[in-house]
């Protein structure tokens, strides 16, 4: 069996909005419209890298917490319906989902080799978190290709954001290596939004473009500093920051997504290609992917000197 690799690796937000906006028939709630600039950049990323036709896509979500260990989809398939909590109203998607078990249980035991604590979710009826589905939905709403689901484990809200980080980047080499040994080709998700402040009220209306913009301009200047690291492939400076950030802007990417597609990318020193930014009831996200084969012909570089705080 040929080695397995990693094709492509994105931060890719999930708000429960840009579903709601596309107006999928897998979505209840209909849209007029609303965050076109993240949908496109989806869109975008999406041509890239399904092309490059993936085996498997692997998404890693902070809406699926798990207190004692990370935890992988470990049945076949998973059906219902998924309603976001916070936005009923935008969110209530019919869910049909295929998972590649034999790629997830290789992950499970490589982190169980390297010390963590892994466990599979085996409940047919379990209900997959809204971020798994937002992340896989916008990458590829066909559904064709199985995915690998994987929780994020808690210990960056129980212990610190640093331990919580360093457990991330152990399951990412564990995943790499599982990749490596099982000959598939995979795409990795990093479920999260960058910073995290947000509005409380919605409008009447909630796809009303004139009511969004940026929540606070130090959460901004945060996401532009983040952002410029990953454009010119700065990864092992950004990684170092991160949990600077977790605490000043909120970022979602305490979760561990980030992180845990970063280091199965083995940080990558080639630049990341920016799809999109946009806020989402205020939040700041992006849209950037990491493609492993092309890395310096991205068109996105950033060729100006880092914003100093
Ligand atoms: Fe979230």
């Amino acid at each position: 069996m040929a080695k397995g690799e990693i094709v492509g690796g994105l931060l890719a937000p999930h708000p429960p909005h840009i579903v709601y906006g596309e107006n999928h028939w897998r979505n209840e709630p209909k849209s007029e419209c609303g965050w076109e600039v993240l949908r496109w950049g989806y869109e975008r990323a999406r041509k890239h890298f399904l092309e490059k036709k993936p085996d498997v896509i692997l998404v890693h979500s902070p809406h699926w917490q798990t207190v004692i260990g990370h935890h992988f989809l470990g049945m076949p398939e998973f059906h219902g319906l998924s309603v976001d909590p916070i936005f009923p109203n935008l969110f209530r998607f019919n869910y049909d989902i295929k998972v590649d078990v034999e790629l997830a249980e290789m992950i499970a035991d490589e982190g169980r080799e390297a010390g963590l604590i892994t466990k599979m979710m085996r409940n047919p009826h379990f209900r997959v978190d809204y971020g798994t589905i937002v992340s896989c939905h916008m990458m590829n709403p066909e559904w064709d290709i199985p995915i690998v689901g994987i929780s994020s484990n808690n210990s960056p809200y129980y212990f610190s954001n640093e331990m919580g980080q360093n457990e991330m980047i152990k399951l990412g080499q564990a995943t790499k290596r599982a990749i490596e040994k099982s000959g598939r080709r995979a795409i990795l998700l990093a479920s999260n939004t960058l910073s995290h402040r947000h509005f409380t009220t919605e409008p009447e209306i909630p796809e009303d473009m004139s009511r969004e913009h940026v929540y606070e301009h130090s959460g901004y200047l945060w996401d532009m500093k983040v952002i410029d690291l990953m454009r010119r492939g700065r990864t092992r400076e950004l990684i170092a920051i991160l949990p600077e950030f977790m605490d000043h802007a909120v970022s979602e990417v305490k979760a561990g997504s980030f992180a845990w597609m970063l280091s199965a990318l083995d940080f990558p020193d080639y630049p990341g290609e920016l799809f999109g930014y946009w806020t989402v009831i205020g939040t700041g996200n992006a849209v950037v992917g990491w493609d492993p084969q092309l890395k310096a012909a991205a068109t996105t570089q950033g060729n100006r000197e880092p914003i100093e705080n």
